[in-house]
């Protein structure tokens, strides 16, 4: 970074840059200007019934009308659009068919290794029904959950939408995790089957899926599962087991395009995705049919608000909600083209993700605060090689994103004309809940700005009681909404109380807390500050530290384990652990090595510790709770402040300073 650019950073960050919409932005946009904006919130707010139940008529396609828009008659336990029949699948592709699209393009892929496929809405309509016999075929029926652990290739979201055709709730892995992590959620969920692949690239490697999967399924350790279907991707040798496992291509093509969808409850499963909370093993997130495939469709339109020749790219992976919600459902249920990358940024290729906006003529470009800061700090001169003028907003999601990186992403990737989308959101909220409308919300750099309309967000301290201007506190949101999680997949019992119960009721009804501290400034824009329980966010990738603890306490050497998050200028936070030895255990560099690999091992790569420090003993309170606190200031190499009276033994501060 030149001088000249840090020296504007620093008067970034002292004065308080507001960013209009410029008025071709506000033309061009359907909510043009804050008063059409505040129009939205008003009527939302004076009649939710009213609003969401015309969103839900003229958003999607439904075989029979709903009779009722909500009910919350046992919260936190939503019920959205009652007595409707829809379908997801049918929303995304057969309507846009039918309105004479089919020869619109839906997906444009592009592999690592370079290949490119287009597909029209009418071929992946024909694939996702092919696909969806072929399910039949294999056993699955309406109800059955089908795992999906796939590298980032057309048959993912392929997949995703038979199953949501027939319904068939899918659950996506990450192809990350590793077997260990995806036996777990397997097992949780009872998929009966799985969709794979031989492999993916990723980083000029190859991940090899399907050997996961066996080792996943070795010793009968996953009952449940009936078949496994894969697809040839990178055509390395793999092993087959037969009556378990068939060739997507041998499957699949041989089936009829003739599969009619199935009309699906409102209130049926579209979809479980796990993710990681602050206690316990990973949450199985619930979400249904009507509601989430509104939100996505809604917030995708309202964001992103995408042109029928414009070209639209998400940088996340299909195994993360962004995925699922701003790459197959909000972008195909509009009838929209997304673009589909299987590769990242790699010394290989750093201007990959350039090439491809440049190539593709992509106009709306959304991706993680993570990527932005690698970038910025391998310096400009790479964008710059590229044209990157088809560009007309940009959008960031997964942690905070800090001013600095967010006037380079508006600089030297926007041309300083494109406006910024900072959304705030989570895997349990469906879709984007807070976030500037382009048109319509003037953007301060670091800032997600106001709630979509319908979404009533606040901050509040621990007796549920509002802060003041400025103030930091907890985020909750105060009404439901059509997108919200229904429930953790087989424990009702801790949705309610992780989320609506950790905070008290206000004004008598429960609040949804969603685990972000964040503050508002006096202009009522939210700044989020981050996690404020257990869980740390490591390049946007949500990871309770109970996992890892958990993953490197399974390790024979390991007597206690505990992981705290320490700031990082690219990741956001980076992982450190505090290890305890069984005695008889040597702390030496191999070993070090050992427990990295085997939280690898265990969870994914994603979760390897970046730095773990050994040490005799934990500091504890005398209830036996460890100080996290302290962990978190040592990690970070800053002074130990605040109450330390309640430790249990002082000597263990002073050792862990050594
Ligand atoms: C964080 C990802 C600040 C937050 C969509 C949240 C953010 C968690 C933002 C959810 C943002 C997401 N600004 N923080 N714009 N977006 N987060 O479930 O801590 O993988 O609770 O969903 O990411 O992560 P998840």
């Amino acid at each position: 970074m030149s001088s000249d650019s840090s020296a504007k950073i620093e008067t970034v960050l002292q004065e308080e840059r507001v960013f209009n919409p410029s008025d071709e932005t506000i033309n061009r946009a359907s909510i043009k200007g804050f008063a059409q904006y505040q129009k939205m919130v008003n009527s939302a707010k004076s009649d939710p019934q009213k609003f969401w139940g015309e969103a839900a008529l003229e958003g999607l396609h439904w075989f029979k009308p709903f009779n009722t828009v909500l009910d919350w008659t046992d919260p936190p336990f939503a019920r959205w659009f009652d007595g409707g029949k829809t379908n997801v699948s049918y929303n995304c592709l057969d309507r846009h068919v039918k309105q004479g699209k089919g020869e619109k393009i839906a997906i444009i892929w592009e592999g690592e290794p370079g290949e490119v496929r287009k597909i029209t809405y009418k071929q992946l309509l024909e694939q996702v029904c092919r696909t969806a016999n072929a399910l039949k075929e294999i056993g699955i029926k309406k109800g059955d959950l089908v795992a999906l652990y796939m590298p980032m290739v057309p048959e993912a979201a392929v997949a995703m939408l038979a199953c949501a055709r027939i319904g068939a709730p899918h659950s996506v892995v990450f192809g990350g995790f590793s077997s260990e992590a995806l036996r777990d959620r397997i097992n949780d969920g009872q998929a009966k089957a799985i969709i794979t692949a031989d492999g993916g690239f990723r980083k000029d490697k190859i991940i090899s899926l399907k050997n996961a999967v066996d080792s996943a399924l070795s010793g009968n350790s996953c009952p449940s599962v009936e078949s496994v279907l894969v697809v040839k991707r990178t055509s390395e040798s793999i092993s087959f087991s037969p009556g378990r496992d068939y060739w997507w291509h041998e499957l699949v093509p041989a089936q009829s395009i003739d599969c009619p969808a199935e009309e699906m409850d409102s209130e049926d499963r579209l979809f479980v995705l796990y993710t990681s909370g602050s206690t316990g093993k990973p949450k199985g997130v619930v979400h249904t049919t009507a509601g989430y495939n509104l939100w996505a469709h809604m917030t995708f339109q309202w964001i992103f608000d995408v042109r029928e020749e414009e070209i639209y790219w998400c940088t996340a992976d299909v195994g993360w909600i962004t995925g699922h919600s701003y790459i197959v459902y909000g972008p195909l249920s509009n009838g929209s083209t997304t673009v589909m990358y299987e590769g990242v940024p790699r010394p290989s290729n750093p201007g990959a993700f350039w090439d491809l906006i440049e190539r593709h003529k992509i106009n709306i470009f959304y991706t993680a605060p993570t990527a932005i800061r690698a970038f910025m700090k391998s310096g400009r001169d790479i964008p710059d090689k590229y044209n990157l003028k088809s560009l007309r907003l940009l959008g960031t999601v997964g942690e905070p994103i800090n001013p600095e990186a967010w006037i380079w992403y508006r600089d030297v990737i926007g041309g300083n004309s494109c406006p910024i989308v900072d959304t705030w959101w989570q895997t349990e909220t469906g879709g984007v809940m807070i976030s500037p409308l382009p048109g319509a919300i003037p953007t301060k750099p670091g800032s997600a700005t106001l709630p979509l309309p319908g979404i009533e967000a606040e901050i509040v301290n621990a007796e549920g009681k509002s802060v003041d201007v400025n103030q930091g506190g907890y985020l909750v949101i105060k009404h439901p909404w059509p997108g919200m999680m229904r429930t953790v997949h087989g424990n009702p019992q801790r949705f309610r109380e992780s989320y609506w119960e950790y905070l008290p009721p206000i004004n008598g009804s429960l609040v949804y807390f969603a685990g972000d501290g964040a503050r508002r400034d006096k202009d009522g824009y939210f700044w989020i500050m981050g996690r404020v329980d257990d869980v740390i966010n490591v390049s946007g990738h949500r990871l309770g530290t109970m996992e890892i603890e958990s993953a490197l306490v399974s390790h024979n050497s390991v007597a206690e384990a505990a992981v705290v998050g320490k700031p990082d200028d690219i990741k956001g936070e980076a992982i450190v652990a505090f290890v305890t030895l069984e005695s008889g255990a040597n702390h030496n560099e191999k070993l070090l090595t050992d427990l990295k690999v085997h939280v690898s091992t265990e969870i994914g790569a994603i979760a390897r510790p970046d730095e773990i420090r050994f040490t005799n003993s934990l500091p504890k309170t005398r209830s036996g709770k460890i100080m996290r606190r302290l962990l978190r200031a040592l990690a970070a190499g800053e002074e130990v402040k605040g109450d330390t009276s309640t430790l249990e033994d002082r000597n263990v501060l002073d050792e862990l300073r050594k």
